[in-house]
């Protein structure tokens, strides 16, 4: 008898799922990897190792294998993988077949490096799925019908656009423009406006608990603790919503410009679509306050947030697995027009 497995798996910058074929979403970790330098072994991954982010001593190091949505550091990333993958959800077979997302135009090696890392990893065939779409047939839009849907996936690494049409993207961008860029910039400003050191979970605490896109109406406010820029002591300070609006202004103007410039390019008739069928929001950045809103205003056209935001990705490759021979046709399918930027 041979034992046969379909899994499903998002490898995000911040967050790695995977989705068994009849059992859901079984794993859903920190993509981050510590290991000890001096012996160059993994000690821990997922959240063990994000315990140990920016506390480690000086021979751990904990790091994020995932950059900007694309493969930065192999060897760790298949470590983790592997570790992941021994879950005691997912059974032992013969046979694994694998649905993978992965962000849009990517270089053909960049996408090779995806397949060679699950086949290292035990897979024994592996089948590609660029995340937008992923993220629409998770969110059950019906991306089959003659209409155009555009959606956007905010995620820690990038944002990924793209209109899809009858299975397909027509049209996308990537931006290294989300989370984490957000989180610098909040890192960024309360060094040089309240002239304090603060490290990224912090700086993510604060964006999570008061930040905004636009005024929400109510006045958020936040105490974090990090080291004074003078004089280097510990020190407090309440960190309040207007002042995180400020410091991301910039960048979520450069997508709302991008989301613009993905629209122009798209033919008149998808743009009616579009128009019609409004804007979907995915990814952990569409649950800022206020970015939905902040589109709509600047574009014209209604934003949705798609229903679970977080796990859409995972859901989509994961609704795949349920129905392979159906849905294979969304698979392995990268020809077509890409914005430049
Ligand atoms: N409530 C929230 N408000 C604002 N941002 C949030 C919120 N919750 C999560 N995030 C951010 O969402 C990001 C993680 O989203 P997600 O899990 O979609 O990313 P990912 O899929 O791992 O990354 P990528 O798709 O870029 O490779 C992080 O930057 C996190 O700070
Ligand atoms: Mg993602």
């Amino acid at each position: 008898m041979i034992f046969k497995k379909i899994i499903g798996i998002d490898l995000g910058t911040d967050t790695t799922q995977i989705y068994l074929n009849g059992a859901g979403v079984v794993v859903n970790e920190p993509t981050i990897v510590a290991f000890n330098n001096r012996t160059d072994r993994v000690v821990a991954t997922g959240t063990e190792a994000k315990k140990m982010l920016s506390r480690t001593p000086a021979h751990i190091t904990a790091i994020r294998p995932i950059n900007n949505g694309v493969i930065a550091d192999f060897d760790m990333v298949k470590e983790m993988l592997q570790t992941f993958l021994k879950n005691e959800k997912i059974p032992w077979s013969w046979v694994t077949k694998t649905v993978v997302s992965v962000p849009t135009n990517l270089t053909e090696v960049e996408r090779k490096s995806v397949e060679d890392l699950l086949k290292e990893s035990g897979a024994n065939s592996v089948h590609l799925i660029e995340q937008p779409l992923a993220a629409a047939f998770g969110s059950r839009l019906d991306i089959n019908l003659p209409s155009a849907f555009l959606i956007v996936d905010i995620g820690a690494g990038t944002t990924d656009m793209a209109i899809i049409s009858m299975n397909g993207i027509v049209v996308s961008k990537r931006l290294k423009i989300a989370g984490d860029l957000l989180n610098n910039e909040i890192i960024k400003g309360v060094r040089e406006e309240l002239r304090l050191h603060i490290g990224e979970p912090t700086a993510e605490e604060i964006k999570i608990a008061v930040g905004s896109a636009i005024p929400t109406g109510e006045k958020l406010e936040l105490v974090v603790r990090g080291r004074d820029v003078g004089n280097g002591l510990p020190r407090e300070i309440a960190v309040r919503d207007t002042q995180v609006r400020m410091w991301l202004v910039r960048p979520l103007k450069l997508v709302v410009e991008a989301l613009k410039d993905l629209i122009e390019s798209a033919p008149p008739e998808l743009v009616g679509d579009i128009y019609k069928n409004g804007m979907f929001f995915c990814g952990g950045g569409s649950l800022l306050r206020g970015i939905g809103q902040v589109a709509e205003k600047e574009i014209g056209v209604k934003v949705q947030i798609v229903e679970d935001p977080l796990t859409c990705v995972a859901r989509g490759t994961g609704l795949i697995c349920e129905n392979f021979d159906e849905h294979q046709h969304l698979l392995n399918n990268f020809s077509r027009l890409k914005l430049e930027g």
